[in-house]
């Protein structure tokens, strides 16, 4: 192994656990979703603060790794034609990740307020419906992303280039 698949495997390690990261706080959301349903009042709480945790996370944590990740296309899409048409495709999701996180923020705020009990059921469907929609988003996305554009640039960048890009990225992660 020479030293530059080393410093690849090291740069991107941190890109491939954040998406560890997200599969696991969205398999969480999907289970706080069915418990939401099926649990009705017992647990709301509960449920409601794990939605949020996973809310924040969202905030702080993915939407940061989405920039990053848009950093990384616009370099990767000068340097590995071939990509382009994939990375068009990953940024189009991106955008419908972030507004579809929004819309999801929205529709947990509604459910909060909520006093009335049919309607609250009303508004758990539709929280359920949303976030259906975006965890399946996500699942996809980060699978496209680790497999379709990650590891290709890992095999097809330039030494030189690799070590610009992680450049890049180190300032990018600590600015
Ligand atoms: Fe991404
Ligand atoms: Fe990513």
């Amino acid at each position: 192994m020479t030293k530059e698949i080393l410093d690849a495997e090291n740069n991107f390690a941190f890109m491939y656990k954040k998406h560890k990261e997200v599969l696991e706080k969205v398999d969480q959301l999907n289970d706080t979703l069915t418990n939401l349903r099926y649990e009705g009042k017992v647990h709301i709480g509960r449920n409601m603060n794990d939605i949020e945790k996973v809310l924040s996370f969202f905030n702080e944590d993915l939407l940061p790794h989405v920039k990053l990740d848009e950093m990384v296309f616009t370099f990767v899409g000068t340097h590995v034609p071939k990509l382009e048409s994939v990375i068009r495709l990953l940024q189009a999701e991106h955008k419908e990740m972030v507004v579809n996180i929004e819309v999801f923020s929205y529709l947990f705020r509604e459910l909060e307020n909520e006093k009335n009990e049919s309607k609250r059921m009303e508004a758990v469907e539709k929280l359920r419906d949303k976030g259906t929609y975006l965890i399946y988003l996500m699942r996809n996305h980060i699978q496209a992303e680790s497999e379709g554009v990650y590891k290709v640039i890992d095999r097809e960048l330039r030494p030189e280039e690799k070590k610009t890009l992680f450049k890049m990225m180190r300032e990018f992660k600590s600015s």
